[in-house]
């Protein structure tokens, strides 16, 4: 059986590349007692490299976006290249928070194509931005049918899907986390489209990599962690401090 697989995305922080060292430095000693999970940290662009040099086997590095084209003439451009030069095993890919500020389905589509094509596994972030259960199975639908268009179908099993709806991050003006029927549907849902859309065996689809993200913490990690259907989280506030983050890790192997 898989791992289950926690992303710490740490979105724009810290401010400081000695912030950044001694966080990451505290979470890799955390993961490295936590071995039955599977740790991966996406710091900012900025803090690959140091923090590439700290890295140890107990967690992976990990993107918050990249470009899609190799190298040229893209100005502010981070490519596929650059990123596993520094050993980055896995991208976060259609954000909510970047869909927020412009990025199209036609973007995510390039880049789940171009870090597939690589290695780096891509986790395709998809969701509503409203708590409305009558819109969501359309967003849902229309995210993955777009983003997925044109990829082969032997990728399926490598995309670490995530169904993180945007009204249940954190840092949101009454973001909670969603109850575990609403994870429950929500991670089937993902199934059914990602099942249809590259016409899967049974045998395949039972693999499929589907995360939850969206106010992950201490107090709610091992309920949700202990679904059958989940995968993974996705964490961004409790991965900022490494007591929140070690309590997602101690209660989800308690
Ligand atoms: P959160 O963020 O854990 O603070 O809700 C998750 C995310 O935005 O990926």
């Amino acid at each position: 059986m898989r791992k289950k697989t926690i992303i710490a995305n740490w979105k724009a922080n810290p401010t400081t590349n000695d912030e950044a060292k001694t966080l990451f430095k505290a979470e890799v000693e955390i993961a490295s007692k936590y071995d039955s999970v599977q740790t991966v940290i996406c710091p900012p662009f900025v803090y690959l490299e140091p923090l590439s040099t700290l890295h140890s086997s107990s967690t992976h590095l990990g993107a918050q976006d990249m470009y899609w084209e190799s190298s040229g003439a893209h100005t502010g451009g981070i490519t596929t290249k650059m990123l596993l030069d520094l050993g980055v095993k896995y991208v976060l890919i259609g954000h909510s928070e970047r869909r927020a500020i412009g990025e199209t389905d036609e973007m995510i589509n390039n880049k789940l194509k171009a870090s597939l094509e690589v290695g780096i596994t891509p986790v395709f972030l998809i969701g509503e931005q409203e708590h409305n259960d009558a819109i969501r199975q359309d967003i849902i639908v229309d995210q993955l049918t777009r983003g997925l268009e044109g990829i082969n179908p032997k990728y399926a099993d490598r995309i670490f899907y995530t169904y993180e709806p945007s009204w249940a991050i954190s840092s949101k003006s009454g973001g909670r986390a969603d109850d575990t029927e609403g994870i429950v549907s929500g991670i089937e849902l993902v199934k059914q489209v990602v099942i249809k859309h590259f016409n899967l065996q049974s045998i395949t689809y039972n693999l499929l990599p589907i995360l939850y993200g969206g106010s992950v913490n201490g107090t709610n990690a091992n309920q949700i962690l202990s679904l059958p259907q989940v995968s993974g989280v996705v964490v961004g506030s409790a991965s900022l401090d490494p007591d929140r983050f070690e309590k997602v890790l101690y209660e989800i192997t308690a």
